[in-house]
């Protein structure tokens, strides 16, 4: 049977591009931005996703389409005998792990949107009240991570074309629309014009290292780098797609997004006074910016429109990670795409299901966290560099001699004046920075 490939340049952009575009644009970066520096920061971040989080992203992309397998089988191909595909072991186990809690907090967004539809969430006052108590006092978290799950199902049975790059085409779009909307609505506020500047207003004196860690971390979440989904997804770009383009234009738009996040965050806190409230993660989210509703004309209705940003959001970063792990039964085990959907599906639904009851301490611990926090750790802070550290060696020194340079410049038809840049970087630069990241993260 021929190998899947995505059918447009669109389609593949979108979908690349809902992959970055996940949670860590909406809860992580803006009020990162806003305490390390603002503009500072921005400028910052823009260097690393530039000088470091492109060429990485373009050294995933390489190995993708040379390899043209899953994220195991390209190591397999390229270098026979050897054990690199242990890479490829850990950059399919790390994709697990996260759709694991991941689905979880796409099923909240999903309970959000509902009950924001429904208006259940405002006439009972009850995003005052803690996390914990909200989740086992009103919400039903697991039924809708059960949802979420089979939506995700779904779109992974109907294939690469019809389910991922379809899904992708409608929602990104999608996004944008949503997204914008609510940057005009915030923009215009009364305290529009301060909450800009609490949010940008530049100071340079925050940079410092671990301010540069930071966003050297934040860079490689935020393109879903070190996790073989880049390496999966290419591995269905068609011969003709240019690698350097495409990555430069989804590292720029995710940017896109959260800056505009950051336009919708802060100018709605500063109006409504609610500036000293939880600017970051979870908290924001669920509880922050509810309250931001709450004080909106038409609060229903701008409630709604954020939660479904939120569930789009994270949606089709879920299903790019359930792709890896598809193409590694069918390409590995000569599953059909049907039953490995079903395995997958069967296997997560247990993992979640711990995941969904341990953040109120239901579940047991490891290492002192909830298996929620532990897999997310895991991922993100261990596996996720140690692949992207391995895959950037790979692609500099032990890949098949001019891989990189055949990969950028489709077999030589393209000029690629950057091509030397980044082997250089991926040989020399991020494997030394990412062990930096990898280090400071765990002292
Ligand atoms: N890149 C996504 C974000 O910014 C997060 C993500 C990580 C998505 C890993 C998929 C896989 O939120």
């Amino acid at each position: 049977m021929a190998r899947n490939q995505f059918g447009s340049k669109i389609g593949l952009v979108a979908a690349t591009l809902g992959s970055a575009v996940g949670l860590g644009n909406v809860w992580r970066f803006p009020a990162e931005a806003q305490a390390n520096g603002g503009a500072a920061f921005l400028m910052l971040y823009f260097v690393c996703v530039l000088l470091l989080g492109a060429p990485v992203m373009l050294a995933e992309m390489s190995l993708g389409r040379g390899g043209r397998s899953d994220a195991v089988g390209v190591f397999r191909k390229l270098s026979p005998g050897t054990s690199w595909w242990i890479v490829g072991v850990v950059a399919v186990l790390a994709p697990f792990l996260i759709t694991g809690y991941y689905m979880v907090v796409e099923g909240w967004t999903l309970e959000y949107l509902f009950r924001s539809i429904s208006g259940e969430l405002y006439n009972s006052g009850s995003f005052d009240v803690s996390m914990q108590q909200y989740l086992f006092t009103y919400l039903n978290p697991w039924m809708f991570t059960m949802i979420v799950l089979l939506a995700n199902m779904v779109v992974m049975l109907k294939g690469v074309q019809k389910g991922i790059e379809r899904l992708s085409n409608v929602m990104m779009p999608l996004l944008f629309v949503v997204l914008v909307a609510m940057c005009c609505m915030t923009l215009s506020l009364d305290g529009a014009a301060d909450g800009l500047k609490w949010f940008l207003a530049p100071d340079f004196s925050k940079i410092t290292i671990s301010t540069v860690i930071d966003a050297l971390g934040q860079t490689f979440f935020s393109l879903s780098l070190g996790m073989g989904i880049l390496v999966t997804y290419s591995s269905y770009y068609p011969a003709s797609t240019k690698l350097t383009p495409t990555a430069v234009i989804v590292a720029l738009m995710s940017l896109v997004v959260a800056l505009l996040m950051g336009f919708i965050i802060f100018p709605a806190v500063t109006t409504f006074g609610l500036a000293d409230h939880a600017l970051y993660g979870p908290t924001l989210v669920f509880q922050t910016l509810p309250e931001v509703f709450n004080c909106l004309p038409g609060t229903q209705i701008w409630s709604a429109l954020f939660f479904l940003l939120l569930f789009v959001a994270a949606l089709t970063s879920t299903i790019s990670l359930l792709e890896v792990q598809i193409a590694f039964l069918c390409d590995r085990f000569g599953m059909k795409r049907r039953n490995a959907v079903l395995l997958i599906t069967a296997l997560l639904a247990l993992l979640s299901t711990l995941c969904s009851f341990s953040p109120a301490g239901l579940g047991f611990e490891l290492f002192g966290m909830s298996l929620f926090d532990f897999l997310d750790f895991l991922a993100t802070n261990i596996l996720l560099p140690l692949v992207a550290i391995a895959i950037c060696v790979y692609m500099g020194w032990f890949a098949p001699k001019g891989l990189l340079k055949k990969q950028l410049t489709n077999d030589g038809t393209l000029k690629s004046r950057l091509s030397g840049a980044v082997l250089f970087i991926v040989r020399y630069v991020a494997p030394v920075l990412i062990a930096l990241i990898f280090i400071f993260s765990l002292i």
